[in-house]
């Protein structure tokens, strides 16, 4: 019996039936499934493992055998022949640069029903080094999620300097890759490319901070361009909120290899023997649906898998950011409380400026670390406020930014030591601030406590606004000491530690994760934050791509949507294009009129009743932004009884003509009562449907006319769809 034939039945004894094989072409097969796709490894006779398929689930057990074996191995150590892009490089103990990685086992585990973890074992021949891929599949949201453990028994240490999360191959005809980029104030903008000959890299070096110019998320087509609703594509998305690299190569043969992780720039990683090296996961989603099913798949995984309290409603709000800035007193806030109250939103958020005393942050440059309560301007503490939103039905939350540190505070004087700089280099300032070293256990305690403290000693916050608004550039750590290489993964994995342990005491405390607007998005981060701020960008017309920049990935619930006096449309625009998310307001209410604290108010009480169509719904795109002047789009619940549909009218040209929109996801068979809300006071429904009840069926083939009568640029209209 040869070799593999041992194993086989080895794993049979084990696993009993869980292990697809065929004795025919005596290879060992592995299958990772959903419901509507299919990862296959087969072991060679050489004894590497090779990924022979992904695609659609094959009807047919047999026509697995027939697929290819060993074209494309697995996960690919650098050093021994193949020379494109590795998914690992390792230094041995020895010196010798080179990684060749066996078949040695492997594990499913189904035990919690719903996902199927399958682990294969890889090892190198010679050097005590072991690597195991894992995929988790969670059959009916179409998602897996892969990640890679590396460890060794050497006697030294060994150097990683390639770490990927996942490397997958493709053989289409053509490539297309949408990618998602940007800057501060114009997070998520959507460019479609094709991939040609040689290497794309989608990455990020800036430490913290570090989505700010593009996000670890892509869509990746395969043979054309998928559409909406057509198309065979994988949605993909690191979670790590670190630096990142997900690069596309096409070889000689148009072979596309995908490989996503942690980014090696200045990252050489020294791993002592023992100990586990654990890449972030890579998450995807494949369909020959086309971006649509793609979204949704990975909205409803993240909702029951990923984000904290994802089935729960979350709490809209009134944040003082845009309205007041640093410039606020407990008088100001009390008003302000006032206002929110009015609008009758859950919540209000107290941004950046309420604390420091020797140094009080009456501005950017003072105060970061100095977290007590800046007694000048808020006398009655933390307290009194919570005390003062209480009277009014309101709860409380505040903003922090506890990895950073202002050099003009007491916190650098007492610790100098705790902050990332580069010996012998003039210290770099961002927004006036430096970089806490999170990696040393020490500021980890300090950031904990912040917070915990905070939130302990004033049990009526309920709610915690957590910023980050800086990238890095002092990039050294006095704690690493000669260890530098390890800083960008050990910054972020430290990170990930402090918010565990806050996550075991305060397992349901909203908590917004923001970095100087979407400059931190992802589902490493969302492990623990409940939802995120997309950009200090809130121009109701730069908002709505943005929002649908993000929701092409992050489901609506984490998108926080807040309405401001930010761009030139009406305020109905401004709270039409905020309710596709998760509603708030950051605005003076006292400097609104009448009329309008009436519409808001109204709206607010419709978003009360429609928000959990919008948080737990289905999204469909139904136009565009980035193919018409307008941006239509919808949700539906799970019993397909109700809908919300959405509507912007853009910058569009006189007589620009625009056609009727097919709604999607509704139930053919049922029939539905438009209405349309979030009128203006005193102004009916000019839309000649409004009221009318129509068949699903109706509304997917025929549609509605979103644009009858007399339009005008930068107008909109929410429809709801209630089943009769
Ligand atoms: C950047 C954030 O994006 C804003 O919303 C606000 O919290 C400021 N920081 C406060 O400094």
């Amino acid at each position: 019996m040869n070799i593999n034939l041992y194993k086989i039945c080895a794993i049979l004894l084990i696993w009993g039936n869980a292990v697809t094989f065929s004795y025919a072409q005596k290879a060992l097969q592995l299958k990772v499934e959903t419901k509507n796709s299919l990862l296959v490894f087969t072991v060679g006779n050489n004894g590497k493992l090779y990924q022979s398929y992904l695609g659609q689930p094959l009807i047919h057990p047999d026509d697995q055998a027939l697929l290819q074996a060993a074209k494309h191995e697995a996960y690919i150590g650098a050093g021994m022949g193949d020379l494109f892009e590795p998914a690992i490089r390792m230094v041995h103990a020895d010196g010798n640069p080179s990684l060749d990685l066996i078949y040695a086992g492997h594990q499913t585990d189904k035990s919690d029903g719903t996902v199927t973890l399958t682990s294969i074992t890889l090892k190198d021949p010679k050097y005590p080094v072991t690597v195991i891929l894992h995929f988790a599949a969670y059959y009916k949201e179409n998602v897996i999620k892969t990640w890679t453990e590396i460890k060794h028994q050497e006697k030294k240490a060994v150097m990683l300097s390639n770490y990927a999360s996942s490397m997958l191959h493709f053989e289409a005809s053509k490539y297309w890759l949408s990618q998602f980029d940007g800057d501060y104030m114009t997070e998520m903008r959507m460019k479609e490319t094709q991939l040609t000959s040689g290497i794309k890299i989608l990455d990020s070096k800036l430490g913290t901070r570090a989505h700010m110019y593009r996000a670890p998320a892509f869509f990746l087509s395969l043979n054309k361009p998928a559409e909406e609703n057509t198309g065979e594509l994988l949605a993909g998305t690191l979670a790590w909120s670190g630096n990142f690299q997900c690069s596309f190569e096409i070889d000689q043969q148009n072979s596309l290899r995908m490989i996503n992780g942690m980014n090696p720039y200045a990252s050489e990683y020294k791993l002592m023997p023992g100990k586990t090296f654990e890449t972030p996961a890579f998450i995807f989603t494949y369909t020959n649906q086309g971006k649509g099913q793609a979204s949704r798949n990975l909205h409803r995984w993240a909702r029951k898998y990923n984000i904290p309290d994802g089935d729960q409603p979350r709490l809209t709000l009134l944040n003082n950011w845009e309205a007041t800035h640093m410039d606020f007193n407990q008088e100001v806030l009390v008003d302000l409380f006032d206002g929110a109250k009015k609008l009758g939103v859950d919540l209000f958020l107290l941004d950046d400026g309420w604390f420091g005393n020797k140094y009080p942050r009456d501005a950017d440059k003072t105060a970061l670390g100095d977290w007590q309560v800046d007694q000048k301007k808020l006398p009655g503490g933390i307290g009194h406020l919570v005390k003062e939103a209480g009277n009014r039905g309101l709860k409380f939350g505040i903003w922090l930014e506890p990895e950073m540190v202002s050099p003009k505070s007491e916190l650098y004087e007492q610790h100098p030591e705790w902050v990332l700089k580069l010996p012998n280099r003039e210290e770099s300032l961002s927004r006036n601030q430096l970089v806490l070293d999170l990696v040393n256990p020490k500021v980890q305690d300090f950031v904990f406590n912040t917070v915990n403290d905070l939130i302990t000693q004033n049990p009526g916050i309920a709610f915690v606004k957590w910023d980050c608004n800086r990238m890095l550039t002092n990039t050294f750590s006095p704690f690493l000491k000669a260890d530098q290489g390890n800083l960008f993964i050990d910054y972020t994995r430290s990170l990930y530690a402090v918010m565990e342990r806050l996550r075991k005491k305060h397992p349901h405390l909203p908590i917004m994760l923001c970095a100087g607007g979407g400059g931190r998005v992802d589902y490493g981060g969302l492990k623990y934050f409940t939802e995120f701020w997309p950009s200090d960008n809130t121009d109701g017309l730069e908002r709505v791509f943005i929002q649908w920049g993000y929701l092409n990935f992050f489901p609506s619930l984490t998108v926080s949507s807040h309405v401001t006096s930010m761009g030139k449309q009406s305020l109905k625009f401004r709270t039409d294009v905020a309710m596709m998310g998760k509603m708030g307001y950051d605005i003076r209410v006292n400097s609104m009129t009448p009329a309008e604290i009436q519409f808001s108010k109204a709206a607010v009480e419709n978003y009360n009743r429609i928000s959990k169509v919008i948080w737990f719904g289905d999204l469909y795109r139904l136009v565009s932004p980035y193919e018409e002047n307008r941006a239509v789009l919808m949700y539906v619940d799970d019993a397909k009884d109700k809908a919300v549909l959405f509507n912007y009218l853009l910058n569009f040209r006189r007589k620009e003509f625009m056609g009727k929109v097919l709604l999607s996801g509704l139930d053919p068979e049922k029939k539905y009562q438009l209405k349309e809300i979030n009128l203006l006071p005193d102004s009916p429904s000019t839309h000649p449907d409004n009221g009318k009840t129509f068949s699903g069926d109706y509304l997917m083939k025929v549609g509605l006319n979103l644009a009858p009568g007399k339009i005008s640029p930068l107008s909109s209209s929410v429809f709801e769809l209630n089943v009769q």
